[in-house]
């Protein structure tokens, strides 16, 4: 896969980039809706990505183009920056300028390759090589974990969408061959090998092409279920209660849609954790059993899926899928599932049937790898 950023950058500003920065998009591989909740969450990295090619002005200036966007060059004051302007892509750039301190200006051009809004966390790839290029550029010296705080302050702050801060870890400090545990509450991250082919398995990611949008509704208003349910709980956050817990605080919440989220939220966490555990024992059979039992968790209590999604899943383990689950921040997107490499080929038929007879339009299928994070490429 080669992008073109740096190409980009040279065609349309007519000289040489200073550096190129390159960040990932990721798989969750399970722990949805956990991290604002100050849960754990289990994603990886995968080779998808996004190319930042930046050179900095001495005016103060900033001008934005993107591969994805042909013939649109953004351009603002650095002094001018203000949550809300501009709008689209380059509010993304915008913010994390903006949440960074950025006081010189600059010129960058971007091309990507993570699919948009298909939960694979375009957003991320996007923030986290614009945040690692700035701080390489301009000598600000902030840690990763500094710099993914600024790319999520740009998302809730600028963009206006109020994510938790898992994808922005994940693009940031994920590693090759690892999926990167990470518990908010704690602030800790823990590598956790994951290398499902050398077991005969992959990772197979059938898009459904249903487009969701978190600035907006659903997932806002499945936030604040969660607050609400803390609050009547008198915990801090879900995190507060434990799998030991449940009965009573579900009794507690008195209301049907709060029992549901905050058991979903409760139960992931557990899952996460188990997830983890049977990985270091490589019991890929127990894994997939808990993907299957998140999505179950996802769809009925969370309500965060869509027929389309559900119709992947379910043709999926028809197919032989060890596992299978919808995967990101719901509402559309894209399943995964843990299934044997050689079983890859029917289970993309199967999922292409299932769709055709439902005059569905078809699944965009590719398989993903663990991969590196972010990091300089030029
Ligand atoms: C989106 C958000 C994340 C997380 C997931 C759901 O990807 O950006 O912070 O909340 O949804 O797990």
């Amino acid at each position: 896969m080669t992008l073109a950023a740096a190409s980009g950058f040279r065609r349309l500003f007519g000289n040489d980039p200073t550096g190129v920065w390159a960040a990932p998009g990721r798989v969750n591989l399970i722990g949805e809706h956990t991290d604002y909740n100050e849960g754990v969450v289990l994603p990886f990295a995968i080779a998808e990505r996004t190319e930042a090619a930046i050179a900095s002005r001495q005016d103060g200036h900033i001008r934005m183009c993107s591969l994805q966007h042909p013939g649109e060059i953004v351009e603002l004051k650095v002094r001018s920056l203000s949550p809300g302007l501009p709008r689209g892509w380059a509010a993304y750039v915008a913010g994390v300028a903006w949440a960074m301190e950025c006081e010189e200006g600059f010129d960058l051009a971007i091309d990507g390759s993570v699919p948009l809004g298909s939960g694979l966390s375009s957003s991320a790839a996007l923030t986290c090589s614009v945040g690692l290029g700035l701080n390489d550029l301009f000598g600000f010296g902030m840690t990763h974990r500094q710099i993914a705080r600024a790319a999520q302050a740009a998302e809730n702050d600028y963009v206006g969408a109020p994510t938790g801060g898992m994808d922005q870890i994940a693009s940031l400090l994920c590693r090759s061959g690892h999926a990167l545990l990470y518990d908010v509450r704690a602030d800790t991250t823990e590598q956790v090998p994951f290398a499902p082919e050398a077991a005969g398995l992959s990772v197979l990611v059938v898009d459904s092409m249903i487009r969701h949008g978190h600035a907006s509704g659903e997932y806002q208003s499945r936030r604040q279920d969660c607050e609400e349910s803390a609050r009547r709980l008198s915990v801090r956050s879900l995190r507060g209660v434990t799998v030991a817990d449940l009965p009573i605080a579900l009794e507690q919440l008195g209301d049907e849609r709060l029992v549901k989220r905050t058991r979903h939220v409760v139960t992931e966490n557990q899952r996460v954790l188990d997830i983890a555990a049977a990985l270091a024992r490589d019991d890929w059979e127990r894994v997939g059993r808990l993907l299957t039992e998140a999505h179950e968790s996802y769809r009925d209590d969370f309500a965060a899926s869509c027929p389309e999604v559900d119709v992947a899943v379910e043709a999926l383990l028809e197919a032989g899928a060890l596992g299978a689950r919808l995967t990101g921040g719901g509402f559309g997107g894209a399943a995964i599932a843990l299934i044997g490499t050689d079983d890859i080929d029917d289970a993309r038929s199967a999922v292409d049937a299932a769709y055709d007879e439902r005059n569905y339009q078809p699944a965009s299928m590719f398989t993903v790898m663990p991969s590196a994070g972010a990091q300089r490429i030029a």
